[in-house]
């Protein structure tokens, strides 16, 4: 593929969405690159629908193929919260930290063996055309008591990754993304294109 556009402004996602595209897409764009690119409202009840609304406004607007990745944490002893208001958990606007606050103090009272949770990622591939796609990727862990290692975004430091005694954030770059929700998603649309192209 010639020209993407990524739709999304949030830049721990574009680097690690860039990395992942790397080799099978000659030039990536991203939200950042456009003025007055348009701000979807994520209001779908599910990862996929929301993934499919940005994708579309995206290719719309920019007349390019346009990916849209939405992502989030379900925690399973919360109900599956926060879910698709993963990036908004705390109160729209909140950053890493206040989510990441409020994440330890409802995980407080569970115990550590009931801490299942898992990252999703709906990857969502719209082209000028029409056609429509959808990918996904899921990887499971458990709610860390306290924070642990600083690499990585988000909910990183507080997801210890079933099968390893480290916590995402304390992957490096090229780790997470040869196991995380996100490079699971990537690795079904690369095969997708390998196979269109
Ligand atoms: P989105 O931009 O609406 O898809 O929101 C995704 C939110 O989910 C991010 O702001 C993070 O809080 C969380 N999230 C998604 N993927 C990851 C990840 O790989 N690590 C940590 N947090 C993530």
């Amino acid at each position: 593929m010639k020209h993407l556009v990524i739709a999304t402004r949030n830049n721990g996602k574009i680097f690690e969405i860039k990395a992942l595209l790397t080799g099978l897409v000659a030039q990536v764009s991203s939200a950042a690159d456009f003025t007055d690119f348009p701000e979807t409202v994520e209001d779908g009840a599910t990862f996929e629908e929301n993934a499919l609304k940005k994708a579309r406004e995206a290719s719309q607007f920019t007349g390019l193929p346009a990916l849209a990745d939405d992502s989030g944490l379900v925690v399973h002893a919360l109900g599956g919260r926060p879910g698709v208001f993963s990036a908004r958990y705390a109160g729209d606007g909140a950053g890493d930290a206040a989510n990441n606050a409020l994440l330890l103090e409802e995980c407080l009272n569970i115990p550590v063996e009931q801490r299942q949770a898992a990252f999703i990622c709906a990857l969502a591939l719209v082209t000028p055309e029409g056609d429509e796609r959808l990918f996904s990727g899921r990887i499971t862990g458990r709610i860390l008591t306290e924070a642990r290692g600083d690499l990585g975004f988000g909910y990183d430091p507080l997801f210890l990754v079933d099968g390893f005694d480290q916590s995402m954030a304390e992957l490096t770059l090229s780790e997470k993304n040869s196991l995380s929700h996100r490079a699971q998603a990537f690795r079904k649309f690369r095969e997708y294109l390998e196979m269109i192209e």
